[in-house]
């Protein structure tokens, strides 16, 4: 095989850092940059594209919670989504006290099975949340048409919800992205389109659901205290120096290194934390987005179509090039925030293309990432309820999209994969 000397590729962690963003960061902590009032400019940002209800939190699953909290749900009422999905959309039900209903994906996408969709609708579904995973855009029309038909026979107050979770996907000209649901929502944490490192943006369209006015519960929410605050800024310059130094020092066998020594460090001291941490047990305390998360999410803003752009160019080089067997059948048009291969050999591959100095993604080598096989029962999944997510949890490997990896790096990454 040839030599790849230039790979240093780590799919997720911060993909979208630029020279710009540190700088930014390093003038928050310093002080240099006050940020004051960005939560509020970075509303008025959004306001320009959605006109409806727009709130800003620390993190997404805190946007779902936030909606579930107030839609009035009751114990034990059913709220519908796919499984192989992240914790983070399963957290907020389990908080909220009712029960997460897990639905398969289809054969050939990672998204929700419509037909199997329809079919767990009983008359205790309150809330179905759709997911476009890796940025692809589930059929929303559909799913209103599925929805509307039971609601349709419904009172008001046993009608279904209607959420679509933008997490994996960010775009201001995407006329899909709200056109069906009641809410949709971004994410902005560490690995995602854009990035705040933490953050979510929320826009509620039909405000009929609720009999509390969203816009004063929203006011009542906490603040981050100065030390969270910091933490988003602070994160951004730590990931970089990791990165610089993650295979310095590296000791061969236990590939022990300089920059996962920083990781161990930067945790123990708490400076970062495990972004996917689970947490099912602890109620949560929703917060609003911090001026610093605002600031940092403005400074990204005036790149998101290059970082889309380029997502689309590196997509299309993994569909021309890629060998077929590694092809999932993912339908060219959206920009996808990480793009998915299957393949059984995958612990192989993993270990070949780490050797050339490429992380590459796992989502979702678990139904609800990351919880182990052996914990899936917590959270209320069946082992074998949803074949086809378990077929590809076992399966799938993530290859980056994002800017950190150049066309040149992807054509290598593809060349190593089709010598496997
Ligand atoms: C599909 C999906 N939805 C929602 C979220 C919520 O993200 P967070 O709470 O980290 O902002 C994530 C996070 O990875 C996700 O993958």
């Amino acid at each position: 095989m040839k030599e790849h000397t230039k790979l240093k590729i780590f799919t997720g962690s911060t993909p979208n850092t630029t020279e710009k963003d540190l700088l930014l960061a390093k003038g928050i902590l310093s002080g240099a940059v006050n940020t004051q009032g960005a939560r509020e400019s970075l509303k008025e940002y959004f306001r320009n594209t959605w006109e409806e209800d727009i709130f800003l939190f620390n993190r997404g699953r805190e946007a779902i919670y936030f909606l579930l909290k107030n839609l009035g749900l009751k114990k034990d009422d059913e709220i519908i989504l796919q499984a192989f999905t992240c914790i983070a959309t399963v957290e907020p039900i389990l908080w909220s006290k009712c029960k997460p209903v897990f639905v398969d994906i289809q054969k050939n996408s990672f998204n929700i099975d419509l037909e199997k969709l329809r079919s767990s609708i009983t008359p205790r579904t309150r809330v179905v949340l759709i997911q476009h995973t890796f940025g692809e855009m589930v059929n929303m029309k559909k799913v209103r048409e599925i929805v509307e038909s039971f609601n349709n026979e419904r009172d008001n107050e046993e009608k279904i919800f209607l959420i679509e979770d933008c997490a994996h996907l960010f775009s201001l000209t995407d006329d899909r992205i709200g056109k069906y649901s009641d809410a949709f929502f971004f994410s902005f944490a560490q690995d995602k389109a854009i990035s705040s490192t933490q953050g979510a943006m929320l826009v509620v369209k039909n405000n009929n659901f609720f009999s509390s006015n969203l816009k004063q519960e929203y006011e009542e929410l906490d603040e981050l205290n100065q030390r969270e605050a910091t933490y988003n800024a602070r994160y951004v310059l730590l990931w970089e120096k990791i990165k610089r130094f993650y295979y310095t020092l590296e000791i061969p066998l236990i590939r022990f290194s300089l920059g996962k020594l920083l990781i161990l460090l930067f945790r123990f001291l708490g400076l970062i934390k495990k972004q996917a941490k689970v947490n099912i047990e602890k109620d949560c305390n929703i917060k609003k987005m911090s001026d610093i998360q605002a600031q940092l999410l403005l400074r990204q803003l005036e790149d998101w179509e290059v970082f889309n752009q380029h997502r689309q160019e590196i997509v299309t080089i993994y569909e021309d090039k890629l060998k077929e067997e590694y092809r999932t059948s993912y339908k060219k048009g959206d920009t996808l925030l990480r793009y998915p291969i299957l393949s059984e050999k995958k612990n192989l591959i993993r270990k070949i293309l780490r050797e050339e100095k490429v992380i590459v993604g796992n989502w979702y080598s678990s139904p609800i990432y990351p919880l182990a096989w052996e914990n899936l029962s917590s959270v209320g999944y069946v082992k074998g309820s949803c074949p086809n997510v378990e077929t590809a949890c076992k399966n799938i490997l993530n290859l980056p999209t994002g800017i950190e990896v150049s066309k040149e790096q992807a054509e290598e990454i593809t060349d190593i994969l089709n010598s496997v």
